[in-house]
């Protein structure tokens, strides 16, 4: 099994997907449409639609049967990436490899493109639940679950830490508290829920809840290394924007080296938990490849 063709898979899903739950259309409102569109279709890795879909297949469901929660936390995602590029947060002009949406469409637009993405997800799932391609005990489990995470005690909680320590210099453990939460808290809802939409129990969903803050630990942790150390045409976005906001991240906090380690280290706590599934090689091959990513 290929790690790449299987994700590739996955994205390519994903793709059609997506392109069918927010169509061009021509109405008055188009512009938010089209800047919605135009972050949402520049690419990126696809990781989270991959996660969820995998969740639910390792614990005996259809990737299909996911597909609906996979395009809502990748619209989840892009909100948020959406928002954290605006000049009142990160400031960052280039995302995807292409000029950021409030660039391209301005400031006010991209607000509305971004909150219309935070908005469509919980529609698209409870829309499965109505049709029953998802059961409704499960559409309300991960609309409760989407909202928890996404939300003050989630991600959002999560940038409001980052932006209030701008030009400071918190404590390691503010930092990892914020990377839980900015960054820990969308993956883990892909692991869990995933594993909720093939209908598995509660030992399941605890072991890829404990992956996906692991994970998540870890991305964070490699994406701050690679805005130090990355190609920014590979990355996509800007290199040395963290330390041009006054960001303080957890490489500021203990050195290059020392985050590198880290990450390993979250990496294979993390892989600790995949032995609650079988069938688990993807996730682990999956798992390894984004401690080694370069963008
Ligand atoms: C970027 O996420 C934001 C972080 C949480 C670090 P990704 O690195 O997954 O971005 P895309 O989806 O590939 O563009
Ligand atoms: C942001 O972290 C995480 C989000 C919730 C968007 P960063 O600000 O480091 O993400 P990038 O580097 O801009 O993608
Ligand atoms: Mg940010
Ligand atoms: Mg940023
Ligand atoms: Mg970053």
């Amino acid at each position: 099994m290929n790690v790449k063709e299987r994700l590739a898979d996955y994205a390519e899903m994903t793709e059609e997907a997506l392109n069918r739950y927010l169509p061009e259309i021509d109405c008055l409102q188009k512009s938010v449409i089209k800047a919605a569109r135009y972050s949402l279709s520049a690419g990126g890795k696809r990781l989270r639609p991959a996660l969820v879909m995998e969740f639910c297949r390792v614990c005996g469901g259809e990737p299909e049967t996911a597909l609906p929660a996979a395009c809502a936390i990748e619209m989840l995602h892009t909100f948020s990436l959406i928002h954290d590029d605006l000049p009142c947060m990160d400031d960052d002009d280039l995302r995807r490899g292409k000029p950021s949406c409030h660039k391209v469409f301005g400031e006010a637009t991209a607000v509305l493109a971004g909150d219309a993405l935070a908005m469509l997800p919980f529609q698209i799932i409870a829309e499965a639940g109505l049709k029953k391609t998802l059961s409704q005990d499960a559409a309300l489990k991960i609309i409760k679950l989407l909202g928890e995470l996404s939300g003050v005690f989630g991600m959002i909680g999560g940038q409001t830490i980052d932006l209030e320590n701008e030009n400071k210099q918190p404590d390691v453990s503010v930092i990892l508290e914020m990377y839980r939460m900015k960054t820990g808290a969308l993956l883990e809802f892909c692991c869990k829920a995933g594993c909720i939409a093939a209908g598995a129990g509660a030992e399941k969903q605890l072991a890829a809840g404990s992956y996906g803050q692991r994970l998540g630990l870890a991305f964070q942790i490699i994406d701050d290394i690679l805005d130090v150390t990355a190609d920014e045409k590979k990355l996509g976005k800007p290199v040395g924007s963290d330390k041009a906001e006054g960001k303080f991240t957890y490489v500021s906090a203990v050195g290059m080296e020392n985050a590198k380690a880290r990450a390993a280290e979250l990496t294979e706590q993390a892989k600790a938990f995949l032995a609650e599934f079988s069938d688990n090689e993807f996730l682990n091959g999956l798992t390894d490849m984004l401690l080694i990513r370069e963008f």
